[in-house]
């Protein structure tokens, strides 16, 4: 009887004790996190700016300790906290998280001129006048009229915005006129992605804040001009964001906090996959002139797009450069065309990534109908890993340390990563605070390059090379006429002949 009365008494002093101690636990815990935002709060207006180290720090710990639930906070009576133990990866001043705000700040009147009035193009037009009050758009710039009437119309009939034909530009010269046009404060870049280098540096001249669609750059050439352009941006006080929108995806956001709070240890390695059907192409036709067709099909021309691995897959290497903050040393890799019907590009490409600090990265890239799909991250790490495809991170037996909970984004009125990225980067341009992310993608759109350019030659590519190489895709003159040639293209062969047999 003594024996269970003491249990119990046991029993109820434990759970009282524990009730006490999860009261004191939660208070001490709501004071620190007010007290290290405070903190942060203050560090963040001492500094005056944003640039790409925003704050972070201590709320990710205290935010990933929250979301893997208060159960791996306080186990037990005799447990311990796994959260005590976690480690984040980097000091406190280099990580950056974004605003996502459903709109951005209220502040000045914001025009913008777009370059590139195809799919992305107008996509990115809704997104921006979606992000924000008192935004319109004020010039539009394509080199084909045609498609340039179909944004300018589309935004008339949806948005009652009318562009005037003085600030519509047709043809190569069309970007430097809309960046020189005095009705436009920020320019937004939708075109193939061999022309962003050119068009970047230009804006940067000009002052203006950006939003450039990735990738940014499909050569060594063009990467060295968007990386000395990123330093000018920077030391003008603008803000550049790029279209990598997993940086803006409120699930990425949250996994990045979780990771970066150590949560799955240092990372070791990673998967990185973007396995999906044929993309689009197009047929030339009678009344175009071989540029012509090249630029409207420009998703199968390496010259133009980078191929694949670059135009598209850079977003999953970019997942890896940004939860990593590494780039990559060197890269082997193999790939090979079997399906595409036009242009030069591959069909599919593997990489084998090898990273600073020696960690492993395999990126794996397919343009194939009837194939498995993926396109999704798997980070290992030294405690856990991190999969973006069902956005959770496991430790090393496989069970669930964090998962993300799609149900917070009720709370929320914009979850559209492609609206969130212009919400952050018109409140970064109104509160005059600076960002740049021009660097991070470069870095990433030049791992992928590394990736092409072995899978090309069959050789070790080297990021040293990269950074020296004088590989320059953007033809000597740029003319919408026949002076190009799109046979003379070849479709790379890497290595060498078999030796003849003796
Ligand atoms: N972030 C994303 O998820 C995402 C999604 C789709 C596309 N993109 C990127 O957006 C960019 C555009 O892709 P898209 O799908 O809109 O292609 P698109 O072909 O639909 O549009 C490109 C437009 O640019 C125009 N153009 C070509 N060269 C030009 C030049 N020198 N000056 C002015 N205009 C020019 C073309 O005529 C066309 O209208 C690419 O870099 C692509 O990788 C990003």
């Amino acid at each position: 009887m003594r024996c269970i009365f003491s249990s119990l008494s046991r029993r109820i002093f434990c759970m009282l004790s524990g009730s006490l101690y999860i009261i004191v636990f939660f208070s001490t815990f709501t004071y620190a996190y007010y007290f290290i935002f405070y903190i942060n709060f203050k560090y963040y207006t001492m500094r005056n700016t944003l640039n790409r180290r925003q704050f972070l720090s201590s709320a990710a710990i205290i935010g990933a300790a929250g979301a893997t639930g208060a159960g791996s906070l306080l186990t037990s009576c005799s447990g311990g906290s796994k959260t005590q133990e976690l480690i984040p990866l980097k000091p406190a001043d280099q990580l950056y998280i974004p605003t996502l705000t459903d709109k951005a700040a209220e502040g000045k009147p914001l025009r913008a001129g777009i370059i590139g009035c195809g799919g992305r193009g107008s996509g990115a037009t809704m997104n921006f006048l979606a992000a924000a009050d008192n935004l319109t758009i004020s010039a539009l710039c394509d080199t084909f009229q045609d498609k340039l009437d179909n944004l300018k119309g589309q935004l008339k009939e949806k948005k009652g915005i009318e562009v005037p034909d003085a600030n519509c530009f047709v043809g190569f010269d069309g970007f430097q006129k809309l960046i020189d046009c005095p009705d436009v404060d920020v320019v937004i870049m939708a075109t193939p992605p061999v022309f962003r280098p050119l068009h970047f540096k230009a804006c940067v001249d000009a002052g203006k804040h950006c939003f450039i669609e990735k990738p940014i750059a499909v050569d060594p050439v063009g990467a060295r001009i968007i990386l000395t352009a990123a330093k000018q941006a920077e030391a003008k006080g603008l803000c550049v964001v790029t279209g990598t929108q997993r940086h803006h995806q409120r699930s990425y956001v949250e996994a990045y906090k979780q990771v970066q709070s150590g949560l799955i240890g240092e990372l070791t390695g990673a998967n990185v996959y973007w396995n999906q059907n044929m993309l689009w192409y197009r047929t030339k036709e009678a009344a175009w002139t071989n540029m012509e067709w090249m630029i409207r099909d420009w998703v199968n021309w390496t010259w133009l797009s980078g191929d694949h691995i670059v135009e598209q897959h850079v977003h999953n290497i970019d997942v890896f450069t940004w939860f990593s903050g590494k780039k990559p040393i060197k890269a082997v890799a193999f790939g090979s065309r079997q399906r595409r019907l036009t242009g030069n590009q591959y069909d599919n490409f593997s990489v084998d990534f090898t990273y600073e600090g020696g960690i492993h990265v395999h990126s794996m890239c397919r343009q194939i109908d009837g194939c498995a799909g993926n396109v999704s991250e798997f980070i290992q790490g030294s405690k856990g890993s991190f999969d973006s495809s069902d956005m959770t991170i496991r430790d090393l037996a496989g069970n669930i340390l964090w998962q993300y909970d799609k149900e917070t984004e009720k709370q929320f009125q914009q979850n559209d990563p492609y609206t969130l990225e212009h919400v952050n980067w018109i409140t970064h341009i109104r509160s005059g605070q600076p960002i740049c992310q021009a660097e991070e993608t470069a870095n990433s759109c030049i791992a992928a390059v590394m990736g092409r350019e072995s899978a090309y030659t069959g050789k070790e590519v080297t990021w040293d090379e990269m950074m020296s190489s004088t590989m320059d895709l953007m033809p000597a003159e740029l003319a919408m006429d026949n002076s190009i040639d799109p046979a003379s293209f070849k479709v790379p062969v890497p290595g060498s002949e078999p030796k003849a047999k003796a």
